[in-house]
């Protein structure tokens, strides 16, 4: 019990490190990036995504501590004599784009578990960049927004709704057919630009739901933000209704939908229809 308290001060002191490092680079945005090639997850690096991961390492390091790091930037690398001790899955900034353009809306987000899976998060946080706003969850205690315990929100109906839909796909034609029904009945749809942000935003009732069923995001994106969704209540399943549990590594690919209560899930989860129903 005293690791995973211990655990969350180390995760907020690799938040604080990151933005410590980076703050300098935003600065250096309109001046020509270095190359750092293509990290793990398949996107190109950029200085200030290695920034991050290379703070997240330190701060982990500092504290003697054995693990495997998961990261959308390197990739699965070991550090310490007993490095399957701990996994530590970090997307070091979530919503890159956005932090590039100037659009305030990114975060950094990390994961602790005993195993390379989902349901063995025992510990996450996802940092809002910009706004100030820490999210922390430790299993079994509930998910927390600048320390005070969240709640996702009741709301039932689509015409009430506020449903981010991630729709950032070359193909579209194959996803819109699932989604044309629930994207009619909706009255409010948004896609923000960083997801483990945007499900936060569902475990504490800012948004009633959060739909990705691109089969493109990776797991490093949104391992910190499922143990949110659980810890507050909120559901997350497959686009089929099923229980999520992947393999937390870059290259695995998650689809899901996350919402605020059951009955909306239900009803989500009826307008988008099974694959083989549009094929
Ligand atoms: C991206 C964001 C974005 C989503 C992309 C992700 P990144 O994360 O979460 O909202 O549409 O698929 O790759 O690349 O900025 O870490
Ligand atoms: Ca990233």
């Amino acid at each position: 019990m005293t690791q995973l308290i211990s655990w969350l001060s180390i995760l907020i002191r690799c938040k604080n490190n990151i933005q410590e490092q980076i703050t300098p680079l935003l600065k250096t945005l309109n001046q020509p990036q270095p190359n750092h090639g293509i990290g793990a997850g398949g996107d190109p690096i950029k200085q200030i995504d290695l920034a991050a991961e290379n703070a997240i390492i330190h701060t982990i390091k500092k504290h003697k501590i054995s693990f495997t790091l998961v990261s959308e930037e390197s990739g699965v690398k070991e550090y310490g004599e007993t490095p399957q001790e701990h996994y530590v899955t970090a997307d070091p900034i979530d919503g890159t784009t956005n932090l590039m353009r100037g659009i305030p809306f990114y975060a950094t987000s990390i994961a602790i578990s005993t195993k390379p899976t989902l349901n063995t998060i025992h510990t996450a946080l996802v940092a809002d960049l910009t706004h100030g706003i820490i999210y922390t969850s430790q299993k079994g205690k509930g998910t927390y927004r600048n320390n005070q315990k969240i709640t996702p929100s009741k709301t039932t109906s689509l015409e009430e709704a506020v449903i981010g839909i991630d729709l950032n796909t070359y193909k579209i034609q194959k996803i819109a057919p699932h989604l044309t029904d629930l994207i009619q009945k909706t009255k409010h749809i948004r896609h923000l630009g960083a997801n483990a942000l945007e499900l936060c935003y569902v475990a504490d009732g800012t948004t009633d739901a959060f739909i990705d069923i691109r089969g493109k995001l990776r797991t490093t994106d949104m391992a910190a933000a499922w143990l949110m969704i659980k810890e507050a209540d909120a559901n997350i399943t497959t686009p089929e209704g099923k229980p999520l549990n992947v393999k937390l590594d870059p290259k695995q690919k998650v689809a899901f939908i996350a919402t605020a209560n059951q009955k909306i899930h239900k009803t989500i989860l009826s307008l988008i229809k099974p694959e083989k129903e549009t094929e």
